[in-house]
């Protein structure tokens, strides 16, 4: 598997990370259980995957838990991401809010690091922008963290440029984690310059739209998870059909290609621009594998011409 340098740092990330929302389960997803989930992770590494993403709230710990048994034996060799500034109060969907103050990161690298059976993380993330806490607060009690040496890196998430040029007063971070894909492309035209001008990295979220690229959905699937709530992606109404109709070209072409459309779709997102890891969420040993294929080459330039009218930047 390919690695490549995250932003102005010494991680040198596999190109495709594995993304550990969905292993988390509820309230958010559904998955195969945890057996299943253990195998992908496990799965993964053999594939030379290298890079791990997580957050306390996938799951409310389970993410980091399975993640943390899981790769204790394969510590050293491995890169662990984790965020925090996201806090909840029961486990529901409903019970989710900001919180990047000092006293919060605090608690929650502790939470951490217990779950995920380490002694430090490698790159550690403000999950949301809190905008009720001074982006001064956060990223000091980030250097605090970082200097006592409990993480190795400071990235950020979801944050806009204005935030990340408020922030980078305070504090280095090396990544910026924002949702990326084919159906989203909102970064490329200030977000990303920006990144490749100030040596932050991008680490791609739902690569495959919340797994709308891989094309298992149609127009009649309604989603009882987190993407009936409307929080990030589009997952009904006019223009999730749209996006459908957009899907069963993705389709055509990638097996013009010889490939899954799921694997196009990656494959377009670790060609792009500043663009260090796609982080993509698998359930099972055979979506990791079937995922892993989708580095290390391009398509024919007619091919990518088309895909990239089909889905133009709107
Ligand atoms: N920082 C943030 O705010 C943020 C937000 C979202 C995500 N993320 C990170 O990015 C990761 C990926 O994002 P994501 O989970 O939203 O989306 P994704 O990678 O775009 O899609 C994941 C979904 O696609 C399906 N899938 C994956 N590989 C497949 C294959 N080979 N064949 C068929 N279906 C396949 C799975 O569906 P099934 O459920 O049907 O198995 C899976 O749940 C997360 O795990 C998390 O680490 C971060």
């Amino acid at each position: 598997m390919e690695t490549r340098k995250l932003g102005d740092s010494d991680l040198e990330v596999s190109a495709i990370g594995f993304g550990g929302w969905g292993i988390g389960g509820a309230p958010f997803w559904s998955t195969e259980g945890d057996n299943a989930s253990v195998k992908a992770i496990r799965k993964a590494v053999d594939l030379g995957i290298n890079f791990f993403d997580t957050a306390p709230v996938y799951g409310f710990g389970h993410s980091e838990e399975l993640l943390g048994k899981t790769l204790k034996p394969v510590r050293d060799r491995v890169i662990l991401a984790s965020k925090c500034g996201l806090r909840w109060s029961r486990e529901a969907l409903g019970a989710i809010s900001k919180n990047a103050s000092r006293t919060s990161i605090e608690e929650e690298i502790e939470a951490s690091l217990r779950r995920l059976a380490t002694d430090r993380i490698d790159l550690y993330m403000v999950h949301w922008p809190d905008v009720h806490t001074p982006q001064q607060e956060t990223l000091e009690t980030l250097v605090d963290i970082q200097r006592k040496g409990k993480i190795r890196h400071i990235g950020v998430s979801n944050y806009s440029i204005d935030q990340m040029k408020e922030a980078s007063r305070y504090g280095k971070f090396i990544s910026l984690q924002p949702e990326y894909n084919l159906l989203s492309r909102s970064i490329e035209a200030e977000v990303v310059p920006w990144c490749l001008a100030n040596g932050v990295g991008i680490v791609a979220y739902s690569p495959l739209a919340s797994g709308v690229l891989t094309g298992k959905y149609d127009k009649a699937t309604r989603f009882k998870d987190w993407r009936s709530k409307g929080v990030i992606g589009t997952f009904q109404g006019e223009a999730y059909e749209r996006n459908i109709d957009k899907v069963e070209r993705l389709k055509a072409l990638a097996d013009s290609a010889g490939r899954t459309a799921g694997q196009l779709a990656i494959n377009w997102v670790l060609r792009q621009p500043g663009v260090a890891t796609a982080l993509v969420g698998v359930k099972n040993e055979r979506q990791i594998e079937e995922n892993v294929s989708a580095a290390g080459w391009a398509p024919a330039p007619e091919i990518d011409a088309r895909l990239n009218e089909v889905f133009a930047r709107e």
